[in-house]
């Protein structure tokens, strides 16, 4: 073995870069915390900015221009990344009276939330969902989904996909679909009868794709009557997958925050990152030294491990939907929480 006549640590640093080799004491110790940190910054979108955009999309972006009209909540510290989070994407898509966005799948999985509008209808692998506001319908990896606007109303609705974290994991593919629409071979309703109390053998269990807003309302209502709520998170509900009783998606929980008037919750924090949108009513979050005032319509970012609690001021109650990446935590044993001082 051939050595420099005066070696050094720097001389070897040296030596071992031309080699593509690097020594452990060269990452410096003092960059690693005793808590996860995270890049993704609070944020808050107010729905007149996204409302406004979106109208001045629907009369400057056609169908044609984009695989999808969508306007996308863009962290500030993700700005080159064009994301919501690290691990989610957010998004509004505004479809118009008569228009069709056209089939395709990808390894990305999505969810919508409907926010305004009735009647129009997504296709998930040849089943017809159609849309009331307030309905939850997923998209999971590799299924084809078309959206047709035939209600006569434009309709509004919220997207969610892991697309950050499946770029991350370099696994991102897209597909367009061959024909400009799937054939229909059956709807949701018909396959929801078979999620009840009485179920066939589990031949089912990938089908499930909608939660309707008439079933999550009567189950909130239900909750409100006959518990108490969450200290950190007030009446919350989950959905999770009828078969397995698992999260909403293997990379994605979605779920429903009630808070009643006057209510608030207590603060906590956890390793898990969280997207909300009031769907209802209006309140503040407090998310670490921000102050976010939210009415119906706004977004706002909880990154990991920031402390943060909600409060309901007004005489009515509040909703907040909520996507976040936590089934990803807790299939990698990363998921941790604690109550924390706010
Ligand atoms: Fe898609
Ligand atoms: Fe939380």
């Amino acid at each position: 073995m051939k050595r420099p006549m005066t070696d050094s640590v720097e001389v070897l640093n040296a030596d071992m870069a031309k080699k593509n080799l690097g020594g452990h004491w060269q990452l410096g110790f003092e960059s690693y915390l005793a808590y996860p940190e995270t890049t993704v910054q609070p944020c808050l979108w107010k729905w007149k900015d996204v409302y406004e955009s979106l109208m001045r999309a629907g009369e400057v972006v056609g169908m044609d221009q984009a695989e999808r009209r969508t306007i996308r909540l863009l962290n500030p510290a993700l700005k080159e990344r064009q994301a919501t989070t690290h691990t989610i994407q957010f998004s509004f898509q505004y479809v118009k009276a008569g228009e069709h966005a056209r089939p395709h799948r990808h390894t990305a999985a999505a969810l919508r939330f409907i926010l305004k509008g009735n009647g129009a209808y997504t296709t998930v692998n040849g089943q017809k969902c159609v849309m009331e506001e307030g309905d939850l319908i997923l998209t999971p990896q590799l299924t084809w989904h078309d959206h047709t606007n035939d209600s006569g109303k434009p309709i509004i609705w919220l997207d969610g996909l892991d697309i950050p974290l499946v770029q991350s994991l370099q696994q991102l593919l897209f597909e367009p679909h061959p024909q400009e629409a799937q054939p229909i071979e059956k709807t949701s309703d018909q396959v929801a009868l078979l999620y009840g109390h009485a179920r066939p053998n589990a031949a089912a269990a990938a089908e499930f794709f909608h939660y309707k807003w008439s079933d999550t309302e009567r189950c909130l209502s239900a909750l409100v009557k006959t518990a108490s709520p969450d200290r950190f998170d007030g009446y919350i509900l989950e959905f999770r997958n009828p078969v397995t009783g698992g999260p909403t998606m293997p990379t994605i929980q979605c779920a429903l925050e009630l808070l009643r008037p006057g209510e608030e919750t207590e603060a906590h924090r956890h390793t898990s990152t969280v997207i909300y949108h009031a769907f209802r009513g209006g309140g503040s979050s407090y998310v670490g030294d921000e102050r976010f005032d939210w009415q119906q319509g706004d977004s706002f970012v909880v990154p990991l491990w920031y402390p943060h609690r909600h409060v309901n001021r007004a005489a009515s109650e509040a909703v907040l939907f909520s996507m976040s990446d936590a089934p990803v935590l807790k299939s990698l044993h990363l998921y941790r929480e604690e109550p924390a001082g706010l």
